[in-house]
């Protein structure tokens, strides 16, 4: 093989493949490095995909023990089979993992099997399954390696007792109770799934309130349907500790404001306190320039301090930690690197939350309206007066959209329903393209569809709903 390449991405999330991919059709002859057996990264082997196979296997499993007899469909003996469930997850990522594989051939992306370690900043070596080392020539390189699971002072994950989501998507049976620390996408994804499957959950807050960075109305309308579905928070509480004792685990907290102390006892404890970049030894020793909170710094051309190496996704210092974030910047870095104008809007990257009902939101909140003295008009809707919400039993939610109270462009957009994470598409088009509350209030919108509350948010931005 020749080792001479014009591009080599290390890492092959959904950053890295999709800037591998890119890159190859803009005519870059293009490697990229993997140290893991399957391609994909954290996303499809351990991340967003298992995790979603898991949320759907889960929330038919409780629609079907809770919803089912009521709508007319009545049947005996329902039981889980969680080995089943974790059959079908594992066929998902197999399958996905493979569809990269089969991806990386049709584009003609070189797959380098091993760890790669830039040596300087033409020549990455990479190190295969065997220990054999071999180094490649290239005149750019991607640095896409992603990010790990923070743990907390004193907290030893083992992936058995005290998981990370790692663990968390692979237990071998319910565990009888669990306490997830951390009240963010990871600890209340995974705590719908262990809650419909049939465990006992409590999850440990740092906060007052969960979700942060989400809008406030969404965060304690949110905790009150969670509540609702069984689910027990301790907020405003710190976890001082985590430890093991007959087979059990112990969690030791103590309340923010009146300092009361609790002691815990549980099967599994999973952490879900954020992630960190994944930073190898490499960079370090390179002097590839870190920001304060020891991500890379890049411009906005996605350069580090070394010119021709680019670092996109988890690992930099811009925009939130989702796979949909790295991938776009995969796609504009290749755009980059091949001459041409590539370019991500950090205003407009959608975020959901997966669990059931979806939270999902793009754009501003009102509280950083607040903060930046943008004067902002809000229109909202419940999925209580949406028809198709109403016929489906799912009325819980609402679209809350805010507009710029001067020239109407829509600013952000939050909504809970069980269709969130596919509607919010529409608002980011929207925002994309510059839109107004009214253009959507007078965008014909299908019926009857969750997406009519979109609407009608947009309508009530002017106190004109019609159906509430
Ligand atoms: P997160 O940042 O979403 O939430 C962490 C939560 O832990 C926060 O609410 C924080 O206040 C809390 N916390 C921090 N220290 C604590 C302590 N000592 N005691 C109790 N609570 C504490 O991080 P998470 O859930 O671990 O997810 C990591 C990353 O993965 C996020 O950046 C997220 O964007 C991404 N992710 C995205 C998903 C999606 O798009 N649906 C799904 C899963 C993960």
């Amino acid at each position: 093989m020749d080792n001479n390449f014009d591009l080599i991405v290390i890492g092959s999330g959904p950053g890295g493949y999709v800037c591998a991919i890119r890159a190859a059709q803009l005519g870059l002859k293009t490697a990229c490095v993997e140290e893991s057996k399957t391609l994909g990264g954290t996303c499809l082997n351990v991340g967003c995909i298992p995790s979603k196979s898991l949320l759907n296997s889960s929330e038919l499993f409780h629609k079907a023990q809770t919803e089912f007899n009521g709508i007319g469909i009545e049947f005996s003996k329902l039981k889980l089979n969680l080995q089943k469930a974790m059959e079908r997850k594992k066929k998902s990522v197999f399958n996905l993992t493979k569809g990269i594989e089969y991806l990386f051939k049709k584009n003609k992306v070189t797959h380098l099997k091993g760890k790669g370690m830039i040596l300087d900043k033409n020549i990455v070596k990479v190190v295969d399954f065997s220990a054999n080392e071999t180094e490649y020539k290239t005149k750019n390189i991607v640095v896409a390696t992603g990010s790990v699971p923070t743990s907390l002072p004193g907290i030893n994950i083992d992936e058995k007792n005290i998981v990370s989501s790692t663990g968390a998507i692979s237990f071998d049976e319910v565990p009888k109770k669990l306490i997830v620390i951390g009240g963010g996408y990871i600890g209340l994804e995974l705590s719908s799934v262990w809650k419909r499957f049939g465990s006992d959950v409590t999850v440990i807050e740092f906060l007052d309130h969960i979700i942060p960075g989400m809008d406030n109305d969404i965060s304690s309308e949110f905790l009150k349907i969670l509540n609702k579905q069984g689910i027990k928070f301790f907020l405003d509480t710190k976890v001082t500790g985590v430890s093991l004792a007959k087979g059990k685990a112990v969690v030791d907290t103590t309340n923010n404001k009146n300092a009361k102390r609790e002691r815990i006892e549980c099967d599994k404890v999973l952490v879900a306190v954020g992630r960190k970049p994944n930073i190898g030894k490499d960079i370090l020793d390179l002097d590839i320039k870190l920001d304060k909170q020891e991500k890379i710094s890049v411009n906005e051309k996605f350069q580090t301090s070394v010119s021709n190496i680019f670092a996109i996704g988890d690992i930099i210092n811009k925009g939130p930690m989702l796979a949909h974030k790295a991938e776009d910047e995969g796609i504009a870095v290749a755009e980059i690197i091949a001459g041409q104008a590539g370019h991500v809007n950090y205003n407009v990257i959608p975020a959901v939350i997966y669990t059931s009902p979806e939270v999902a939101m793009v754009g501003k909140t009102e509280n950083e309206l607040k903060k930046e003295n943008i004067n902002y008009t809000v229109g909202k809707f419940p999925f209580l007066a949406n028809s198709r919400a109403k016929v489906n039993n799912e009325t819980e939610g609402f679209v809350k959209i805010l507009a710029d109270e001067k020239t109407d462009k829509v600013l952000g957009v939050s909504m809970i329903s069980s269709m969130a994470g596919t509607m919010i598409a529409e608002l980011a088009l929207a925002m994309e393209f510059g839109a107004s509350a009214e253009d959507i209030a007078r965008t014909c919108h299908a019926h009857p569809t969750h997406s009519e509350a979109v609407k009608e948010a947009a309508m009530a931005v002017d106190k004109r709903p019609i159906h509430f």
